[in-house]
């Protein structure tokens, strides 16, 4: 930064790819927020756009706007973050370059984030905010169900939105940060476990040049990044639920398995093999997708102790099973009913058993896995 400037209070990090005609605009109107008394400087983090943003930023020639630009990361969630390690002021607000975020409610921003927020969006959502007609019914349908799905991480109204004010120190570990997709405010708010969020209501208004790029890959990174936030929030239950379903759907495959086998053998296999096949198969089925979806964090650690440790494990509560079986069957009488309460509750009891026993035990945490 231009060392001759004393330490803003805000920095204003505007991510583009391909604004060049919107930046001289977005510029004059942060301009007369400076004018309204507001020390703030802009950090322009451009992705090579090669459409003539650096000589417009060369061309008006601000001495409180800095143009960085970067040649080898890509994407929107990344570029932000690059803006918030190379900010200087106190505070830092983030915003998109086509005006679609009026830069007049910065001072709003400010007065709550001196307040009690620890974190401030500008908002479509809330009474006040709005969205510029012409948006189409998909894009609208769209972001309603992105919205929905951030439900279970907060209770902000509009937390897709790309207009956002935060303390720079706001996350000290950036390691916790994963630059996926677009969502870089959920994944804020997320992680920095902010609790007072507040919405400052805007106009959201439609981009007068160039295109958006949200892209349907985007679009698919986001259904990825509910998923991380989940099993960082939720650990525990992303790693449970998962495991579960993976076991009803092991049963499945393990009846799929008997009646495939007793087809093709045609009966020349013996009944206690075609069971033994069908248990290891359903066993196998479980351990790839148990090792992918629900111990997903210990994926990188060797394989064979991990299926060897699973096959154990699992073998515990059908040996116990079996004994229980024959223990019942001894008595004179065992009634359908009580047989089919009895294998549902040692089901349940063995999901619990199992998950807990392989989380401790199979596929552990280790220091160097991520969260995620
Ligand atoms: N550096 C960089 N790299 N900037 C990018 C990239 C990228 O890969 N992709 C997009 N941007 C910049 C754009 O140049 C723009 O300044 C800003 O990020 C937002 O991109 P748009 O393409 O205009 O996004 P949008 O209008 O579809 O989406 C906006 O509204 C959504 C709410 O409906 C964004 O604010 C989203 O964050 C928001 O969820
Ligand atoms: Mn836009």
């Amino acid at each position: 930064m231009n060392t001759r400037q004393p330490a803003p209070d805000v920095t204003v990090i505007v991510p583009t790819y391909q604004e060049a005609e919107s930046l001289p605009g977005l510029l004059d109107r942060l301009e007369a927020v400076r004018a309204g008394g507001v020390a703030l400087n802009v950090l322009i983090v451009d992705d090579d756009s090669q459409d003539g943003t650096e000589a417009v930023i060369a061309e008006m020639d601000r001495d409180w706007v800095r143009l960085l630009t970067r040649r080898e990361d890509r994407g929107l969630s990344s570029a932000v973050l690059c803006g918030i390690q190379e900010a200087t002021g106190e505070w830092c607000v983030v915003m998109d370059a086509d005006l679609s975020h009026p830069p007049e409610v910065i001072p709003d921003f400010l007065a709550a984030l001196r307040g009690d927020a620890d974190f401030v969006v500008g908002s479509r959502y809330v009474p006040g905010g709005s969205t510029e007609d012409g948006w189409g019914v998909l894009r609208w349908i769209n972001s309603k169900v992105a919205t929905v799905m951030a439900r279970p991480f907060t209770t902000v109204r509009d937390p897709m939105s790309g207009f956002l004010g935060f303390s720079r120190t706001l996350i000290d570990d950036s390691d916790v940060l994963d630059p996926v997709g677009y969502k870089i405010g959920l994944e804020l708010i997320v992680k920095g476990e902010c609790r007072h969020v507040e919405e400052v209501p805007i106009h959201f208004s439609t981009r007068r040049h160039g295109q958006s790029k949200l892209s349907l890959r985007v679009q698919l990174q986001y259904l990825n990044h509910i998923v991380r936030l989940a099993r960082w929030k939720y650990p525990r239950l992303s790693s449970f639920l998962p495991f579960a379903m993976v076991g009803v759907s092991g049963i499945g495959i393990y009846v799929l398995l008997l009646w495939i086998l007793e087809l093709v053998s045609g009966g020349t296999l013996g009944q206690d093999l075609q069971i033994i096949i069908a248990i290891v198969g359903a066993m196998f089925w479980n351990f790839t997708f148990d090792r992918w979806l629900a111990f997903w964090y210990a994926r990188k650690q060797p394989f064979l102790p991990q299926l060897l440790g699973f096959l154990a494990v699992c073998s515990i509560p059908v040996i116990v099973n079996f004994l229980i079986t024959r223990w019942l069957v001894g008595d004179d009488y065992v009634s359908p009913a009580a047989g089919a309460i009895g294998a549902f509750a040692g089901s349940v009891v063995g999901v619990v058993f199992n998950w807990l026993v392989m989380r401790s035990f199979i596929f552990r945490r280790s220091e160097s896995s991520s969260g995620n």
